[in-house]
């Protein structure tokens, strides 16, 4: 990675380490999209750092977040997609980042749901790990907070089936099984 990107990452770690809720999933996403796609570039990895980053930044005013009806909600995911893009691209304009870098992590990060060519569903595969690993226990939280098991479940079955790579799905069948069994218990 170039020496100024490498700033720019730590910083972005830094302050999502602070600031996210899903920091874990965020932080481990730079350990992931390298096994899943050794070729992945400075973008490909900040991407995958950032993706979900507007998750912690509360609705501004007049704001809508549209109503996720279906975990594959498109209308959500791309009002997700695009929010994020937006943070991102503030926070790397405010750091001097390069503006092709800053095209191709706003691209990436806005499509990061939806796959597409290589490097999206890299990410979207990577993504799916990092789920499985570290958000399982958040999701099996919410039942607290009236979700269903069924629906928990249809989570963890639509993050793992999504997957791309017969390499990627080896990589996350420990974690969806490990989810699936905790869920089970209860
Ligand atoms: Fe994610």
């Amino acid at each position: 990675m170039e020496q100024k990107n490498t700033i720019l990452l730590e910083k972005l770690k830094d302050w999502l380490s602070k600031n996210h809720k899903s920091k874990d999933h965020l932080l481990a996403m730079e350990k992931w999209i390298k096994v899943v796609y050794p070729l992945a570039d400075d973008a490909l990895i900040i991407a995958a750092v950032a993706h979900d980053i507007e998750r912690a930044f509360p609705l501004e005013e007049g704001e809508v977040k549209p109503e996720r009806i279906e975990w594959d909600d498109k209308t959500y995911l791309t009002w997700h997609g695009q929010r994020s893009a937006r943070f991102i691209e503030s926070f790397l304009l405010n750091n001097d980042a390069d503006p092709k870098l800053v095209e191709k992590v706003k691209n990436l990060v806005a499509n990061h749901d939806f796959g597409g060519d290589e490097e999206k569903i890299a990410l979207r595969d990577a993504d799916s790990i990092s789920f499985l690993e570290n958000n399982a226990d958040m999701y099996i939280d919410s039942l607290e907070t009236g979700k269903t098991i069924e629906q928990i479940h249809d989570k963890f079955d639509i993050m793992y089936n999504r997957i791309s790579s017969a390499k990627a799905r080896e990589l996350a069948k420990r974690y969806y099984n490990d989810a699936i069994q905790k869920l089970e218990a209860i």
